[in-house]
């Protein structure tokens, strides 16, 4: 059976399957953010179809010219500081004062799960907030220094932001955390990602094959699509306040 739902039907998810311990993951993608008026990187008005990925995020980039890079991000961090978390981050917090055991695990670096009050963040990626030592590693506090000048850190390192780029590892404890989580988890909501990257694309696939129930959230069908138990072609800030009712109805 197809289970492709569209948004406005009523979806049958097996609510009773689950109870106010299931161990819950909310997996996150930039599309969670585009209602936040973020732009995402895959959309055809995404950061990839204006930049070239390797000039803006990896280290041959960074190298070959720090301050495009640095006023890449820079740009980037301005606009989402004006920028305020949507219903699709609040309601990841209303869901958590139902499902004690919830964890959320993003790809994004934006920081609006935290200021949406979200709880247990695995930020797979790292934080556009955060500087560290692209020599050492050191974390580098840049808070009111121009961040689009490049600066050096005591070892003579250069100073960059503290997320992944292309051909970089991820934070290994922290993707050892997402892992587990997902070893365990009964229930989780992949919302607003292409599915396209690893090792984070991987984590919905791990959780299909230790049994979790799967609901993706993206107008757009992505590579998992077909494996997941409900995938709603509808938009994160719509479809999570929908599903939060019907899993409080279920709890009252
Ligand atoms: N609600 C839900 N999903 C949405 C919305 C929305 N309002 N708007 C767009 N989307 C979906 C798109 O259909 C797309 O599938 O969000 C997804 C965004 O995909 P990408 O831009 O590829 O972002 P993501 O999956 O997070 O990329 C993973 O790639 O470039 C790297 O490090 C970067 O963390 C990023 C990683």
């Amino acid at each position: 059976m197809d289970s492709i739902f569209h948004a406005m039907n009523p979806t049958s998810i097996p609510l009773d399957r689950f109870n106010r311990d299931s161990q819950v993951v909310f997996f996150t993608g930039a599309g969670i953010s585009a209602e936040s008026g973020i732009a995402t990187f895959r959309d055809p008005d995404g950061h990839w179809s204006k930049y070239d990925p390797m000039k803006l995020a990896s280290q041959a980039g960074f190298r070959e010219d720090p301050d495009l890079v640095l006023n890449w991000y820079a740009d980037r961090r301005e606009a989402i500081l004006q920028a305020q978390p949507n219903a699709g981050h609040t309601s990841i917090s209303d869901f958590q004062k139902l499902f004690k055991r919830s964890v959320v695990i993003t790809q994004n670096v934006d920081g609006l799960h935290e200021r949406a009050g979200n709880q247990t963040i695995y930020e797979l990626h790292g934080n556009i907030h955060r500087h560290k030592c692209n020599s050492c590693g050191k974390i580098i506090n840049l808070a009111n220094e121009n961040m689009r000048e490049l600066k050096r850190c005591d070892c003579g390192g250069r100073v960059r932001p503290d997320v992944v780029w292309f051909g970089e590892s991820l934070p290994r404890e922290t993707l050892n955390r997402a892992f587990n989580a997902v070893q365990s988890c009964e229930l989780m909501f992949s919302i607003g990602t292409s599915a396209q990257i690893y090792p984070a694309a991987q984590l919905p696939f791990e959780a299909k094959s230790r049994g979790a129930y799967i609901i993706e959230i993206n107008p757009e069908p992505t590579p998992f699509s077909r494996k997941a138990d409900v995938s709603v072609r509808d938009d994160a800030g719509s479809a999570l306040p929908k599903f939060y009712e019907e899993f409080h109805a279920q709890f009252k």
